[in-house]
């Protein structure tokens, strides 16, 4: 390219680099033509080239508790994962790491049955014995009895539990914290400290709270926040709030169930919230029904996301930029700390 072209390039990048929205910083326009989504899809990946082998670099998702200082406190946010399903899946685990694992144990349950059928062919041969030997008992035989009754195992069907979203089904994904999250939380911390955004008094509706981080670190910067996600996920959410908005803070939090692309309780939408805080890309067309409602022109949302599935962020961006304007937010405008290439910041306002 000559130096001609070379200026002409960068001065088109530049026109799409403009401010959406509340956020004060410069975001890069994500076009709302066909092949708007395809090719944010591949500067995406060429700017920031994740490791998908990579696990979390943040989060550890097998632990109970997470550890993370934010607004200046030590933030703990409690996990819950409480099944093998959930934390063979939270570890990262692959399906075919998990086919192994089954055939394993299979295997164990064949050789544990095969140890009991013996042991009773052992224990009949005993009390034959033991009634040739006119009535003298051996006290052993209850117990072997008693023992055999409860060997058993259990082969627990554990599978990748992927985001299940819109059924309400019980999933790993609220119920552990994801890099995205804690990305997101220090990015709102850092945007704030900036200056490039003001929560103070703002109402925030955060979407797919899960663990409540997000909503957490927006309520002590001043945010009045109502953190939302399926009916199931609720427990653990007023667990963290409890636990982590203690004493005197600037905001409110308040929780309330939200199920993407349901009817919406009215204390969301009166008034419409200055700030949608969302995580997760997940069910898309779900989910921007609830964005379509719950969203003013004054409204801006936050969105990160993981480059986990990029069909389902294509398909998020294509489907997103008809109806909004969405631009991402350049990893250099993000908490200098917590920046990784699988994740994405948007900032996306109603056209
Ligand atoms: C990937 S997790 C993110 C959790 C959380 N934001 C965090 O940082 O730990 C996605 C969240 O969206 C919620 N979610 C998924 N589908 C949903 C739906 N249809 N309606 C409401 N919430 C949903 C999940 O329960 C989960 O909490």
């Amino acid at each position: 390219m000559g130096g001609d072209e070379e200026i002409a390039a960068a001065e088109e990048e530049e026109e799409k680099m403009v401010k959406i929205g509340a956020y004060g910083g410069r975001v890069r326009m994500v076009s709302s033509l066909e092949d708007g989504a395809a090719e944010e899809m591949l500067l995406l990946w060429g700017i920031q080239q994740p490791t998908l082998s990579k696990p979390n670099t943040f989060v550890s998702q097998s632990s109970l508790q997470l550890r993370l200082d934010a607004c200046g406190r030590s933030l703990s946010i409690l996990q819950s994962p409480c099944s093998l399903s959930r934390r063979s899946s939270a570890m990262g685990l692959t399906q075919n790491v998990l086919d192994l694992m089954r055939k394993d144990l299979q295997e164990m349950k064949a050789i544990v049955e095969n140890m009991i059928e013996v042991s009773k062919r052992i224990n009949e041969s005993h009390n034959k014995f033991t009634k040739m030997s006119k009535g003298v008992s051996f006290e052993s035989d209850e117990k072997l009895l008693e023992c055999q009754e409860k060997s058993s195992i259990e082969i627990l069907d554990f599978v990748v539990d992927e985001d299940k979203p819109s059924d309400g089904t019980p999933g790993v994904t609220g119920a552990v914290l994801w890099d995205s999250g804690v990305v997101l939380g220090k990015f709102v911390e850092h945007a704030v400290e900036s200056g490039m955004m003001v929560l103070r008094g703002k109402k925030v509706v955060e979407l797919g709270s899960g663990c409540g981080l997000v909503g957490c670190i927006a309520a002590l910067l001043g945010a009045e926040v109502i953190l939302t996600d399926l009916p199931d996920r609720l427990r653990l959410l007023k667990k963290n709030i409890e636990t982590n908005l203690d004493g005197d803070f600037r905001g409110s939090a308040a929780v309330n169930e939200l199920i993407w692309g349901e009817e919406l309780d009215t204390k969301l939408i009166e008034p419409l919230p200055d700030y949608d805080v969302i995580y997760s890309e997940g069910a898309v067309m779900d989910l921007l029904a609830t964005l379509r409602e719950l969203c003013g022109t004054q409204t801006t949302v936050i969105l990160a996301g993981e480059l986990r599935n990029d069909s389902v962020l294509e398909y998020f961006l294509e489907s997103a930029s008809k109806e909004f304007i969405v631009g991402r937010v350049d990893q250099g405008q993000w908490h200098p700390d917590y920046c990784s290439p699988r994740v994405v910041i948007y900032v996306l306002v109603k056209r």
